[in-house]
């Protein structure tokens, strides 16, 4: 019978066949897929993986500094690459959603393919491949966790897609890994994640993308989402985020006019993503939250609830 234990044993011993003393590069994303496949690698192969964690500039706030030292507290050889800038400023101007994908995937790629150059010797690109990933790209709707194997399509294969590819957790459903996970004593909290998409809060701000929008749609985001931790609603809901919409709206304060930003807050319930309905959060969470956002983001004076169901409506709103 199958057990987190056995499957973790067993795996280890063939990575190490497999492997042997080669070099092999795996993109730390901070989801649950990459740092379990990691873990599994890291028992088999300690220091001969190099695992990169690339910041896009698109990341919830503080992020990349929190899960960067998770990482490196779990033992992992990790390299964090702050590539912000060079995110935001190819995405400078484009509001054409597909664009925006298609740019943060060929920026990944590059930023990707020069970290992996600075490991000598690499043999083996390590990739956390999971099953439905694997019945995904046969379907070939480029549906999460796309990034890299949807994007490649750029011209000239990037050296590193040139390695041979080795992905532990092919076979796994996500609820296979989170128990693999935690038999390797894997935080429970990340275990926990709501999924994110690779694009970030890029596909969250509709239209243009600016370094303000960013700044703003993180503060409401990590206002919504601490707010559904400390009321004991995140473990309850699939995924949440919020989205910054590209229209402005009339407000007051004091005895002035304003014209400022209004966001969208979404949480569902899923099991894949597939399908989803949208979560009846007590009114007086969204209350609180409400107020919490507008009293504490500044540019922002309006926030609405989603409560659509997919489909017709998608999760995300790009
Ligand atoms: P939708 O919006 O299609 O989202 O209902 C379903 C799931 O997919 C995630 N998603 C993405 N993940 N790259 C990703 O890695 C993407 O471009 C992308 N678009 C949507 C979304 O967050 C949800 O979990």
């Amino acid at each position: 019978t199958w057990t987190p234990d056995s499957f973790v044993e067993t795996t280890v011993a063939q990575l190490q066949e497999k492997i042997g003393t080669d070099k092999v590069i795996l993109g730390l994303s901070g989801g649950v897929d990459s740092s379990v496949a990691a873990m599994l690698l890291h028992k088999a192969i300690g220091k001969n993986l190099h695992c990169i964690f690339v910041n896009n500039g698109l990341l919830r706030k503080d992020e990349f500094p929190s899960v960067l030292e998770q990482y490196e507290g779990m033992g992992l050889n990790v390299k964090g690459v702050d590539a912000s800038a060079r995110f935001l400023d190819e995405l400078t101007g484009e509001s054409d959603p597909e664009k925006k994908r298609k740019i943060i995937g060929r920026v990944f790629i590059e930023v990707f393919d020069d970290e992996s150059h600075l490991v000598e010797d690499a043999k083996w690109l390590a990739q956390g491949t999971i099953y439905p990933d694997v019945i995904e790209s046969v379907s070939a709707t480029g549906g999460p966790s796309a990034t890299i194997k949807s994007h490649h399509n750029v011209g000239g294969l990037p050296d590193f897609m040139k390695l041979s590819v080795v992905e532990p957790l092919r076979m796994l459903f996500k609820d296979e890994v989170r128990r693999v996970g935690a038999s390797m004593g894997l935080d429970p909290l990340l275990l926990g994640r709501h999924p994110f998409p690779g694009p970030g809060l890029a596909i969250r701000i509709l239209g243009d993308i600016t370094r303000e929008k960013v700044a703003i749609l993180q503060e409401v985001d990590a206002i919504f989402i601490n707010g559904l931790k400390t009321a004991g609603l995140y473990d309850k809901v699939w995924q949440a985020g919020a989205m910054l919409l590209p229209v402005n709206s009339v407000g007051v304060m004091g005895d002035e006019r304003t014209y400022e930003k209004c966001v969208a807050l979404r949480a569902v319930e899923s099991t894949d993503g597939m399908t989803a309905d949208w979560v009846n959060l007590p009114y007086e969470f969204l209350q609180k939250t409400s107020n919490d956002i507008i009293n504490k983001v500044r540019g922002v004076n309006r926030v609405v609830y989603d409560i659509s169901s997919k489909p017709p409506a998608t999760i995300e709103w790009e």
